[in-house]
């Protein structure tokens, strides 16, 4: 299949790139490079032993797109492009509503205008909002509590509608849960720019010495050990999982709304102790009060996805770990 990835430079569009390519798809990156290097291209290439087909734009070019879509004869979108720091989504919603919600619509434009009609869309957990149970199953309600998580469901409502609009259109919108850890390579990775905002690359680089100590906001949770757990995935995992949503698409048409996580929930204490053993290095940390808005816990009911694309998240947090630590390691020495 030839495929579009947009977004395809970033983090997780960059795994699911060469689980694709390796796979024999034909990929085409779509990014406009805010976010991520295009260096990731190259390093892409290496790991891939061939060329890969980068343009450089943005989502909300309909043109360009339609350009894109025509010239490399696309059967497939995976919609990667979006703004994801929560933070600064509640500084500024409106920035985050034009690049995700305006950049998808202007997406599904230039795909009607040349009739392609099958997508996967990054979505997220953050959709579900306070847990009214748990393991969140994807009948769970949906209540994001930020405005990052508010374009994630504004933008599963538009897919849900064009479904229901024309049945030639086949849609899964993918709700991640936290994609962490790298390609085996050491190659490609989480590399955000600034002080990280998730937990795996701000370990990475307290491991490096490039940060003095990890806060951890919250020891008195009512969790195993009084620190937040989440259902941290290997994103090669994730990206595996793309393919399998494909594959799911090519044999169903219609809107299709499913989790990927492990089902297990990891705590942050955890996870520092097993980054210690991966990187044979002495994690500094202090214990900081709850943040505003962190949920104690929350985790994937991972069923659907076994069911419906016949995928599971297999890889280990102690491979989580080590990968992170290959790549982030191999970054500190260039
Ligand atoms: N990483 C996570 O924890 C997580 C969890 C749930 C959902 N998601 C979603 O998955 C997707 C990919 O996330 P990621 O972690 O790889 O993030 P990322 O920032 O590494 O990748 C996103 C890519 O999109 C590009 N981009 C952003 N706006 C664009 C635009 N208007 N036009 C073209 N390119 C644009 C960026 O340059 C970047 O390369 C995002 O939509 C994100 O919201 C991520």
């Amino acid at each position: 299949m030839n495929i579009l990835l947009t977004g395809g430079v970033g983090y997780i569009g960059s795994h699911t790139a060469v689980v694709l390519a390796q796979a024999g798809h034909q990929i085409v990156l779509f990014d406009n490079l805010c976010n991520s290097l295009k260096e990731t291209v190259s390093r892409l290439e290496k790991i891939i032993g061939s060329s890969i087909v980068f343009v450089e734009g943005d989502v909300r070019n309909t043109e360009l797109l339609i350009t894109v879509l025509q010239e490399y004869q696309i059967d497939s979108v995976i919609h990667f492009a979006g703004l994801k720091a929560v933070g600064e989504s509640v500084a500024n919603p409106v920035l985050y509503f034009s690049n995700n919600v305006q950049g998808t619509i202007s997406l599904l434009q230039a795909m009607q205008a040349t009739q392609v009609n099958s997508l996967v869309f990054s979505s997220s957990a953050t959709v579900y909002g306070e847990p009214v149970y748990l393991p969140y199953d994807e009948e769970h309600p949906t209540n994001p509590i930020n405005p990052y998580g508010d374009t994630k469901l504004q933008v599963e409502i538009m897919l849900r509608d064009l479904a229901n609009s024309n049945p030639d259109w086949k849609i899964a919108c993918l709700r991640y849960f936290n994609p962490v850890g790298a390609h085996e390579s050491g190659l490609i990775g989480d590399d955000p720019s600034g002080t990280p905002g998730n937990l795996m690359p701000y370990l990475a680089r307290v491991a490096t010495g490039q940060l003095e100590c990890l806060s951890v906001f919250g020891n008195d949770y009512e969790t195993r050990d009084g620190t937040g757990e989440r259902d941290y995935i290997h994103v090669m995992d994730l990206a595996e999982g793309h393919m399998a949503a494909l594959s799911f698409l090519n044999a169903h048409a219609g809107f299709h709304v499913v989790n990927l996580g492990t089902g297990k929930s990891t705590s942050v204490l955890e996870c520092v102790n097993e980054f210690e053993k991966a990187s044979n290095k002495k994690i500094a940390l202090r214990f900081a009060p709850r943040r505003d808005g962190d949920l104690p816990i929350y985790f994937a009911k991972a069923d659907l996805a076994k069911h419906k694309l016949g995928w599971t998240a297999d890889r280990s947090v102690s491979e989580m770990c080590s990968s992170a630590w290959k790549f982030q390691s191999s970054q500190s020495k260039q």
